[in-house]
């Protein structure tokens, strides 16, 4: 696992934003100050929750309306029942960096 950085935190907008790391569909979630990020990939069938509507910390999946929380990834209504992957986020020198199975690369 290793920190990656994501990009610059005034670069992402409020709400939903894709961001792709070493080989990871992510979702990155910004409210506020605040930054969240999940698996990208609904864990229903194959849709992007980045571009999902935000509802407070429940994000709704484009394409058949289930609600995931994005600081657990766990499914607040159907169709889905299981969770999406979480990822740990820290803000560094302004920098939105992700913690990541990059694949061997050694820990930042
Ligand atoms: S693809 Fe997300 S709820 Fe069906």
């Amino acid at each position: 696992m290793a920190w990656l950085d994501a990009g610059a935190a005034d670069a992402f907008p409020e709400g939903g934003s894709r961001v792709d790391l070493a080989g990871h569909a992510l979702a990155l979630f910004r409210i506020g100050d605040d930054f969240y990020v999940i698996g990208d990939i609904c864990s229903h069938a194959f849709a992007s929750l980045s571009e999902g509507e935000l509802w407070d910390y429940d994000v709704e999946c484009p394409l058949h309306g289930a609600e995931f929380d994005i600081r657990t990834g766990i499914p607040q209504s159907l169709p889905a029942t299981r969770p999406v992957p979480t990822y740990e986020v820290k803000l560094e020198q302004s920098r939105v960096m992700v913690k990541v199975d990059d694949g061997g690369v050694t820990d930042g």
